[in-house]
């Protein structure tokens, strides 16, 4: 959401979109099939339901040539008008790193000139599992 704000310009709209209960492939797959698309991470164990968070933007996009690096440490994409804004180039690293811990998954769907759309996605507790009682006699 910070991405999404810094790096569009200013009246732009940012969409936040929430879905749940998701096979593994629904929650990799596209939001905006238009767009270049790049899972940058992918979970080990891809079955269950997934509750999926994804943030599109309308903002300066990337080239593809730049949508692996994006979880570098440090890594900001040169050469992008929206260089100017400040960053460490940490964010994402962050991003890929809590998803991971939680064994979910991440995407990247963007263009040049036509925005970017992040997916974060986690597994979702099962529903009818029975409840972890612990009885002590
Ligand atoms: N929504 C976006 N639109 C266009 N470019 C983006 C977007 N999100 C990320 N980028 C590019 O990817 C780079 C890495 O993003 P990341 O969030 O990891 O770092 P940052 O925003 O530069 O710094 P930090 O998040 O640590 O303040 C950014 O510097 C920017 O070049
Ligand atoms: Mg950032």
């Amino acid at each position: 959401m910070d991405n999404a704000l810094k790096y569009s310009t200013a009246g732009a709209v940012v969409t936040i979109g929430v879905e749940t209960h998701l096979t593994p492939e629904a929650a990799a797959g596209p939001r905006r099939p238009d767009l270049v698309r790049l899972a940058l991470l992918t979970p080990d164990m891809a079955q269950g339901l997934y509750t999926a968070i994804s943030v599109g933007d309308e903002g300066p996009g990337m080239a593809r040539e730049n949508l692996p690096r994006l979880t570098e440490r440090f890594y900001r994409v040169e050469g992008q008008k929206s260089g100017e804004r400040s960053g460490t180039g940490l964010g994402l690293a962050i991003v890929k790193h809590i998803a991971n811990r939680h064994r979910g998954g991440l995407s990247v769907e963007s263009g040049e000139g036509r925005g970017t759309t992040f997916t974060a996605y986690f597994p979702q507790a099962v529903a009818d599992a029975p409840a972890a009682v612990a009885k002590v006699s």
